[in-house]
């Protein structure tokens, strides 16, 4: 028979799927991060690596080196349409399943960005007025995880200009919180854990 012009592919594997994470050193959870993507055959690239990482002393938010580090990576991925990047620290993180069933409920989630999404409220409790009300679920943004098209991820991180040691958590915030942005962008966060189980403050087994 004649070879087919055309190969319909199932819908996971038409994205593109890259993880971007953060990785100033090879410690031990660098190490166990990377051996859980393996074992799951997610293709992975680390940025920062061999960095020093630029905190202020005393204080505990932190976190804008990795998106001066994302905004650089993603200057290339800018008009890639059908890129689905997933960024992600990388000490503290884990894999539970593969690309498959997280491009899946990440087009379930019906945005073009999700971001995971947290029980307590960080850097600034002043701003817990402004959050959208959810009636089931985690109530605030978490930016230790997220996932979007390539082009609204670059939108997103294209007006950062803070710096390395302002939190990066705060930024992701403001803009979630500004609802033209929020709309815009497109981004929600994922209340009911469904891609990403952040397990600070958590007690026993996610439902
Ligand atoms: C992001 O998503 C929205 C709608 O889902 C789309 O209209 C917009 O053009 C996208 N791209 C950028 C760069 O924000
Ligand atoms: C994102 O876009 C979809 C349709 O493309 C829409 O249903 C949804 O409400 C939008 N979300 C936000 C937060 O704007």
């Amino acid at each position: 028979g004649k070879t087919p012009v055309v190969w319909i592919l199932p819908l996971w594997l038409r994205d593109n799927l890259l993880v971007l994470t953060v990785a100033t050193k090879e410690t031990e959870g660098f190490r166990r991060f990377k051996r859980s993507a393996q074992f799951f055959n997610y293709k992975i690239q680390a940025l920062g690596l061999g960095e020093d990482w630029n905190v202020e002393k005393g204080t505990s938010a932190g976190g804008g080196q990795k998106v001066r580090l994302l905004k650089k990576a993603l200057e290339k991925h800018a008009d890639k349409e059908d890129l689905v990047i997933l960024f992600t620290d990388s000490y503290d993180v884990l894999f539970a399943s593969g690309p498959r069933e997280l491009l899946k409920k990440f087009r379930q989630a019906r945005s073009q960005v999700v971001f995971s999404a947290e029980e307590l409220i960080y850097p600034d409790r002043r701003l817990e007025a402004k959050y959208p009300v959810v009636s089931d679920g985690k109530r605030f943004l978490g930016s230790g995880g997220f996932i979007g098209y390539a082009p609204n991820l670059s939108k997103l991180v294209a007006e950062w200009e803070g710096q390395d040691s302002d939190s990066d958590q705060l930024f992701y915030t403001k803009i979630f919180l500004d609802p033209e942005k929020r709309e815009q962008i497109n981004i929600t966060l994922d209340h009911r854990c469904r891609i990403f189980q952040n397990l600070d403050g958590a007690l026993g087994l996610p439902e």
